[in-house]
């Protein structure tokens, strides 16, 4: 199937360091549809040779888990054109359409990776050269919007230029093989369904730790902030994964419609209690893998009196009958002790116990790795017996454990790679309705409001360290402690 895919915002960073690699392992592994053309665009005044020259360079930058070869790359090349646009002129756009033109796509992508003051104005533009019609996708790129008012305004716009199911509003971690695999051990498998509720759950963790620090965004990250550029979408988006009810098919909107209730079912915090529930952090300088990293507020292009949250986290709650009452703690945070995503299920447990006591750990759990490995392990106790022991009633805690790199090597694709096949397929599953974003933004803003309106600095916490210690207070007072710590 013919298809064209059109990079807005080509030379950016999200294109040479996400997008195009993931075009280029789909088209090097033969899953990109034979007759593709990329067209990358931007203001920048430069020809398609040069622009694949400075891909090449920008290329050896990265890390591949697997080479590739010369070969390779040369044939991924001749898919790739260049055009240079200034994307506020609406008048330019016919250049993208004629070039549409000289093709023949029966699809055609047009991916919004540039920052979304421009999303309104490049639809309107492209609507105006015929560049909506039901052959074209839209993918949107995060942050869609600062707050919900221009969240509303944004989707307004596109909105008024394609219709609902043209719309790809991207969320990358829906694309990681472990949001695949949660949704298979809990759609695919009946073991977990009957556990997987406030009867048998004691709390559940869900955990984006970042060991970099804000790197060149400075800029862009003090306007935005760990619950925005985090929690807002991807933590959101994993917790309706784990906490949604089994839909009805996989069609997209049964999927969707089934996060949405878990989104509208978050207890919504009130001014008074957002200190209560929500801690703010902030990195000051420390120590990664033995190199001084700085505070924040030395870092370039951030105000030296910024009160901008590098870390978050937040004891929520869902208020329907298959979790009320059950904790949901999420956390994210720039400079952390190491980069590790997990969703944790901790069950209860036993109610009583015929072997030894203290029985540490005492509960079952479940971890979901995203990464850096793409993992499932279970927590069980056993007998381990051994001849000095033979007496002893005591359990020990052991870790049925699937790791996919193990099992099935390099097969896994990368989330940007899975999403972009998504969208040439068509497929809408893995991409958020604006009914969602809407939810998640209303979750979001009392938090965002409280803190707006209370003066006080975030809490600091030495770069390198799991964040605040009242992050740990505010999970003890439901006698739970972080994964990291039990
Ligand atoms: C992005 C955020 O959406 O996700 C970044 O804007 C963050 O700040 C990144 O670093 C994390 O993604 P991943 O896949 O590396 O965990």
């Amino acid at each position: 199937m013919a298809f064209d895919i059109i990079l807005f915002g080509g030379k950016g960073d999200l294109s040479w360091r996400k997008l195009m690699p993931a075009l280029f392992q789909a088209h090097r592994h033969g899953a990109l549809p034979s007759d593709g053309r990329i067209l990358a665009v931007s203001r920048d005044e430069t020809d398609t040779l040069h622009y694949q020259q400075w891909l090449e360079d920008k290329f050896k930058q990265l890390s591949w888990d697997e080479d590739y070869t010369e070969i390779q790359f040369t044939a991924f090349l001749q898919c790739i054109e260049y055009l240079s646009l200034d994307l506020t002129e609406t008048a330019h756009y016919h250049r993208v359409a004629d070039w549409v033109a000289t093709g023949t796509a029966e699809s055609v992508t047009l991916y919004l990776a540039t920052t979304p003051q421009l999303f309104t104005g490049i639809c309107e533009g492209l609507a105006k050269v015929g560049l909506n019609h039901a052959g074209v996708r839209v993918v949107l790129e995060k942050p869609l919007g600062h707050d919900l008012e221009s969240a509303r305004a944004i989707n307004k716009a596109v909105s008024g230029c394609f219709a609902e199911n043209q719309i790809f509003r991207i969320d990358h971690y829906l694309g990681k093989q472990s949001v695949q695999n949660l949704l298979a051990l809990r759609f695919g498998n009946c073991l977990f369904e009957p556990l997987w509720r406030r009867e048998a759950v004691q709390n559940v963790q869900i955990t984006i730790a970042e060991d970099l620090g804000v790197e060149q965004r400075g800029g862009y990250y003090d306007q935005s902030g760990a619950l925005r550029d985090m929690v807002q979408n991807h933590l959101l988006q994993l917790l309706c994964i784990v906490a949604m009810e089994p839909p009805a098919s996989d069609d997209a909107d049964a999927i969707r419609d089934e996060k949405l209730k878990v989104l509208r079912s978050l207890r919504v915090y009130k001014d008074h209690e957002v200190n209560q529930y929500v801690v703010r952090g902030q990195y000051r300088e420390g120590i990664i893998e033995g190199v001084k990293v700085p505070g924040y507020l030395d870092e370039s292009g951030v105000p030296n009196n910024s009160n901008t949250e590098t870390y978050v986290a937040i004891r929520a709650e869902i208020d329907n009958w298959r979790w009320a009452g059950v904790p949901f703690f999420l956390r994210t945070g720039k400079r952390l002790a190491k980069k590790s995503a997990e969703i944790v299920i901790n069950f209860k447990a036993v109610p009583h116990s015929i072997f030894g006591m203290p029985m540490q750990p005492a509960n079952n759990r479940l971890v979901i790795s995203l990464q850096p490995e793409d993992k499932i392990e279970l927590q069980l106790f056993a007998k381990i017996s051994n001849r000095e022991q033979l007496d002893s009633n005591r359990l020990t805690a052991v870790n049925l454990d699937l790791n996919f790199k193990d099992a099935y090597g390099n097969q896994t694709i990368d989330a940007y790679e899975r999403l972009l096949l998504m969208v040439i397929a068509g497929r809408l599953d893995l991409f958020v309705r604006f009914d969602e974003q809407q939810a998640a933004w209303n979750w979001v803003m009392p938090i965002l409001n409280a803190w707006e309106n209370n003066t006080t600095a975030p809490r600091s916490y030495v770069a390198g360290t799991w964040g605040p210690p009242a992050a740990s207070a505010l999970v003890a007072r439901d006698n739970a402690s972080w994964a990291e710590e039990s």
